[in-house]
């Protein structure tokens, strides 16, 4: 996984400069019980974002909480790190980590749980995350497609046309059982010459009742919005006082 991402991850906030971080994280803090930008509510203060990429929420989220990171690729945390200075980081597999501390929410966010590809992953992610969680503690996942939802054979693009930076992002969104597949082609064009590569992205189509179970096998007392943040759902999931 961490060699899907090293290759793009300096791309990733060119490829992704249209998502608004900052509205995601303000509808995120309603989720968890309003308050709004700056303060501490519902009592909860602490957050760890699991899969946090180049920690573009992180940026948001670190003015109501005291943050940390966790991804499984490096180059994307060194991004994450100088976005968020003094910020903690840390490199590890979703599916199976320690930090050896809780916090009062844990996020997972832009459909990264997709990832974890299988049901067996799915669960495994789940555990650690949630054993990261206080007493009346979230956990926060954005869902990928369910199988329903998933469209294959579906062509896709993105371009950026920048005075030193070209990119063409072109992509076939392809299916095989329960695994969505995605064969992202990228052409980069800067000063120093133009490079094609590809990366193969495999993720999981969880059935929400699929993610539901796997938090309610936690102990999680489960809520699920079909809209969230983004349109993708999100669910919620709180451990008991
Ligand atoms: C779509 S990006 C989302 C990044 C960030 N949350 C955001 O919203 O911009 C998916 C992220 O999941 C990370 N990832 C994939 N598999 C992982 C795993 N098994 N454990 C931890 N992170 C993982 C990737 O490295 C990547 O940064």
């Amino acid at each position: 996984m961490a060699e899907t991402y090293s290759k793009m991850a300096r791309y990733y906030d060119k490829i992704y400069a249209e998502k608004d971080y900052a509205a995601e994280v303000e509808r995120l803090i309603a989720f968890l019980g309003g308050g709004g930008r700056g303060s501490r509510h519902a009592g909860r203060r602490t957050l760890l974002d699991v899969a946090c990429g180049t920690g573009c929420h992180l940026e948001h989220l670190r003015e109501s909480f005291d943050v940390e990171g966790l991804d499984i690729c490096a180059e994307a945390l060194e991004d994450a790190r100088k976005r968020n200075p003094g910020v903690a980081f840390h490199v590890a597999d979703m599916t199976d980590f320690d930090l050896g501390r809780t916090f009062d929410v844990v996020t997972c966010l832009f459909s990264s749980i997709g990832y974890v590809k299988t049901v067996d992953g799915l669960r495994a992610a789940v555990r650690s995350m949630a054993a990261h969680l206080n007493p009346d503690g979230v956990l926060v996942i954005e869902p990928w497609f369910t199988p329903e939802e998933w469209h294959p054979n579906t062509v896709h693009a993105v371009y950026i046309d920048e005075p030193d930076l070209k990119i063409a992002r072109v992509n076939t969104s392809l299916v095989d059982g329960r695994m969505s597949i995605l064969d992202l082609h990228y052409l980069v064009g800067t000063p120093e010459g133009t490079e094609h590569f590809v990366e193969c992205h495999e993720l999981g189509l969880f059935e929400v009742n699929e993610m539901i179970s796997a938090l309610e096998g936690e102990g999680l007392v489960v809520d699920y919005d079909r809209e969230g943040l983004t349109g993708r759902g999100l669910h919620l999931g709180r451990r008991r006082r």
